[in-house]
């Protein structure tokens, strides 16, 4: 009668340790395979804000370059996002001195990816965005690779829909203006869908 009980409790005692070791197991193993998971999908879309001119008050996401070019390692708060003259920023920009210390904004074609991403490092810009230079584009994503030149690019480069890059610029335009004021990038994991500001002209 005296063991009776002594082996229940031993067995309850044991039983729960190892529910607890098979759930640490579980979700180790699962930490293990997002992690790996993560680590494949090195380069995650991005977002930024503009939030100036009002007319452009939306949310834009890029496409981080997928092997040339660094991170973020901040925010970057009301920065400049500045249009390169000429566009395709393939050589030393003519307005260089708006450039430095801002975001640029340059197209698709021309040269390599990396090329531009080097020619906006040279002027002293924050970052690159490259807009496709298909205006109808609103909805492929470009990786862009870099050009087998053994170069690199010390500033984050980013791709952007062709029509985004053209709204922008249009709607630039029509206000005289040269840049619009950004934050970026913008974390919206926890916006709520409804509240994320999508340009209208496209659907994420
Ligand atoms: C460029 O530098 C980044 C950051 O150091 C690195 O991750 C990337 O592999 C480099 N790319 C090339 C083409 O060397
Ligand atoms: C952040 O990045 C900039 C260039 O993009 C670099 O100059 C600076 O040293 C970096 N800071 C840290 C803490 O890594
Ligand atoms: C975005 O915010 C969420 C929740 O606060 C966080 O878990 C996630 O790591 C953040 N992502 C980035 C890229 O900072």
């Amino acid at each position: 009668m005296k063991n009776m009980p002594q082996r229940h409790v031993s067995k309850v005692y044991l039983f729960i340790p190892d529910i607890v070791v098979l759930a640490l197991i579980l979700f180790k193993a699962f930490v293990l395979v997002s992690g790996i998971e993560i680590s494949k999908n090195v380069k995650q879309d991005m977002f930024f804000e503009i939030v100036e001119p009002e007319s452009l008050r939306y949310t834009f996401k890029v496409r981080p370059a997928q092997d040339f070019g660094v991170h973020f390692n901040k925010t970057l708060q009301n920065v400049g996002l500045v249009i390169s003259e000429p566009h395709h920023g393939c050589s030393a920009p003519i307005n260089k001195l708006e450039l430095k210390s801002n975001v640029i904004l340059v197209e698709r074609g021309g040269c390599s990816f990396l090329t531009k991403c080097i020619q906006g490092e040279h002027v002293g810009a924050l970052a690159i965005i490259v807009a496709d230079s298909d205006i109808k584009n609103d909805e492929q994503y470009i990786e862009m690779i870099d050009d087998n030149t053994q170069r690199n690019c010390s500033i984050p480069a980013m791709f952007l829909l062709g029509k985004d890059g053209y709204m922008i610029r249009q709607r630039l335009e029509a206000h005289g203006l040269s840049r619009a004021i950004i934050n970026i990038p913008v974390n919206v994991t926890m916006v709520p869908l409804h509240q994320q500001k999508q340009p209208p002209w496209l659907i994420w």
